[in-house]
């Protein structure tokens, strides 16, 4: 096998691929800013006086081209609002992934369930091979039959957000 000569790594003192250090985040554009100071400046910065949380619900919607777009303050309270919206609650378990922000995971206790963590994959995403083996036998003998397992359409692309996959 041909090998090649690897530099140093630049925590061993090798030259860092990248020296112009890395931008600032979050940005806002310039618009952004115009936009939030107009609704402060108005006064009505609650979703029932001031207009905008319902017209951006609109326009996501039709942008999405569903019928209705639920707005909330931000990925935490959307996770949770998903999980309600799926009917998890107690006694149902959320594989989630153990690679992931603290929310990914928190969301099922929020929603009063219980959050098992499946191994990643070397893309650091879920890994799907690995579900099964996170559904314990003693909810696979309590649940009825009845009651499907309710799987949230995922590619392997979109793991690093979310739960993947809801047994009930
Ligand atoms: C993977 C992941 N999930 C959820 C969240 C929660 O988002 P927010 O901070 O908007 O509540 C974050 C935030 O960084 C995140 O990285």
């Amino acid at each position: 096998m041909a090998t090649k000569k690897v530099e140093k790594l630049a925590i061993d003192g090798g030259k860092k691929v990248w020296s112009k250090g890395f931008p600032a985040w979050p940005q806002f554009d310039k618009k952004t800013d115009k936009k939030v100071l107009d609704i402060l400046h108005s006064g009505k910065v609650n979703y029932w006086t001031g207009p905008v949380g319902m017209q951006f619900e609109e326009a996501w919607a039709k942008w999405l081209g569903v019928k209705n777009a639920v707005s909330v303050s931000n990925g935490t309270a959307a996770l949770h609002v998903a999980l309600t919206a799926l009917g998890v609650g107690a006694g149902d378990e959320v594989i989630c992934t153990s690679y992931s922000f603290i929310a990914s995971s928190f969301c099922a206790l929020q929603a009063g369930a219980l959050p098992v963590f499946c191994d990643v994959g070397t893309d650091h995403l879920l890994d799907p091979k690995k579900i099964e083996a996170c559904i314990t036998s003693t909810r696979r003998r309590s649940r009825r039959a009845s009651r499907r397992a309710r799987r949230r359409s995922w590619s392997s692309t979109s793991t690093a957000w979310s739960p993947t996959w809801i047994r009930s």
